[in-house]
């Protein structure tokens, strides 16, 4: 009997404190990150599916034959949802980021040995809406990632602008259902004409918003395998499909196409690794959980929810629109909005989106910011704020649209943050004023520049390492009250500084206080 350090029980306490300064997963207060069902006896199921496989390894479903058996039914139902046929096959993965990156890889590895010897470096064409784990794809895999301007107005590109980047160098086209900024449907079936004329791959990424078409209320125009063009296609199980972090489902059309997906070796003194998905060893506990929540509801039991989350987006969508000084980006398909300030109204009656949602956040409503954009063609996106609007929503909504109403009306007619000064007051916190910012935008940084530019910001505690983010208190860090800020600083730096500052922030949050 091994005596044990502390007792379960003081540990279980310790963290129960650490969860409750978390923001609320349940409850539709968190308006991302979150998928609440509003039904407790699925959080219960997929608790109790999991916990029953906790020890499984699900690197090997020859071994532990339950994730064979699992998997099979979750991409057989993933597969009947989304349009396809036997000859569409899939893998559950981690998420949608391990989704993505495993279509790109896959379709590169297809590119590729049609091309054998090519040196050439084959591109990833998308609309710039597309989710930026496409980013991270085309970094990992070594391909050029060609992005295509969308109309500011729609955040639809123009099928035009998409059809002249094709050519022989492009191993994948990407496009979204519904993208992640602006909830817009990109026209899959007039895409996938003119890549399937070409004979390029085309990926649906349906990973937010697939589980949730699926069962739309409304007709839709086709953006499934229904398509014929459509080669592979990704929807996460941890966003609509209800359950746990940790699962997503990437379905190909094509069992030759979608083994190109699989790294094996036989060429080490173990055991022979074949691996569909990017990690080796890997738990089984969201895929039960999954799988088991896909089993209690069923079809019917997806529609119903979704039809819950349908209301709820209609209702705040006519509600955000009626608020002076915002309006709503587009056409949004799906349960998200993107949410904008309206300008074609004088200054002092427009509502700043990045102020509305810091004022909603000191209420006690998350809402997410997102910065505004200059596209390759100059033209600008705007700077929004998004919602992802989930079946429990429909249980808040009077309490919630009171809140986006009061939010606006404190903060309208506030200009949006100036990200240019903002930026000059962090250079001027330099010792080398202006000049050092320039200097840090272009040679990089070292990780304590980083971190004192961070302070100078204010984003980052005085307190070592480890220090919390300021206005948060509490260990770790929490985001600063206001975010608007923030926001406007990432608008104004130049990306590569940003994402530097971004990086040594989330890696100091991290970090065991120094001793
Ligand atoms: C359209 C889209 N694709 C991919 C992803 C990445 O998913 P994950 O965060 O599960 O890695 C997201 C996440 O929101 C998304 O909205």
């Amino acid at each position: 009997m091994t005596d044990l350090h502390r007792e379960p029980s003081d540990i279980i306490a310790e963290l129960e404190a650490l969860r409750a300064a978390d923001a609320p997963t349940h409850g539709g207060r968190v308006l991302s990150y979150v998928y609440d069902s509003g039904v407790a006896e699925l959080d219960e199921l997929a608790g109790a599916a999991a916990r029953l496989v906790q020890p499984v390894n699900g690197l090997d479903p020859t071994t532990f034959t339950s994730v064979a058996a699992m998997e099979a039914g979750v991409v057989g139902f993933a597969r009947r949802v989304f349009g396809g046929d036997d000859d569409v096959v899939g893998s559950v993965t981690s998420g949608g980021t391990e989704s993505c990156l495993l279509a790109v890889k896959s379709a590169r590895d297809a590119w590729r040995s049609a091309r054998l010897g090519t040196p050439r470096v084959p591109r990833l064409v998308a609309p710039v809406t597309v989710h930026a784990a496409f980013h991270k794809a085309a970094h990992y895999f070594g391909l050029e990632l060609d992005l295509v301007p969308v109309d500011p107005a729609t955040g639809v590109p123009a099928l035009a602008d998409l059809e002249q980047r094709l050519g022989d160098d492009v191993a994948l086209v990407v496009v979204s259902a519904p993208s992640y900024p602006f909830a817009s449907l990109d026209p899959v079936g007039d895409v996938a004409a003119v890549t399937s004329a070409r004979g390029i791959a085309l990926h649906v990424d349906a990973c937010i918003g697939g589980f949730a078409l699926a069962f739309w209320p409304d007709r839709l125009p086709a953006w499934d395998f229904s398509v014929p063009g459509v080669t592979s296609l990704s929807a996460d199980l941890h966003k609509y499909g209800y359950a746990p972090k940790g699962v997503s489902v990437l379905l190909t059309r094509g069992r030759d196409r979608q083994r190109h997906q699989y790294f094996a070796t036989t060429g080490w003194p173990g055991y022979p690794v074949v691996n569909p998905t990017m990690t080796g060893s890997k738990p089984a506990g969201p895929l039960a959980a999954a799988w088991a929540i896909i089993e209690a509801l069923g079809e019917p039991g997806f529609r119903d929810l979704t039809g819950r989350a349908a209301r709820a987006t209609a209702v705040l969508r006519e509600r955000i629109t009626a608020i002076e000084g915002l309006r709503v980006v587009g056409a949004p398909v799906g349960p998200l909005l993107a949410v904008a300030t309206d300008d074609s109204l004088p200054a002092e009656r427009r509502v700043d989106p990045h102020h509305w949602a810091d004022a909603a956040r000191a209420s006690g409503w998350h809402l997410q910011l997102q910065p505004g954009l200059t596209q390759s063609d100059g033209t600008v996106l705007p700077h929004t704020t998004h919602l992802t609007v989930t079946p429990v929503t429909e249980s808040v909504l009077p309490e919630l649209t009171a809140a986006l109403h009061e939010a606006a009306d404190a903060v309208r007619g506030v200009p949006p943050v100036d990200g240019a000064l903002v930026a000059a007051g962090l250079a001027d916190a330099l010792p080398g004023g202006a000049g050092a910012l320039e200097a840090a935008a272009a040679s990089g940084l070292d990780s304590e520049s980083a971190a004192a530019l961070l302070r100078a910001a204010g984003l980052l505690g005085d307190g070592g390492s480890g220090g919390g983010v300021s206005g948060g208190g509490g260990a770790g860090g929490a985001l600063p009250d206001r975010m608007a800020p923030v926001l406007a600083l990432v608008e104004a730096l130049p990306g590569p500084l940003t994402e530097r500052l971004l990086v040594e922030l989330l890696a100091r949050v991290v970090e065991p206080p120094r001793r």
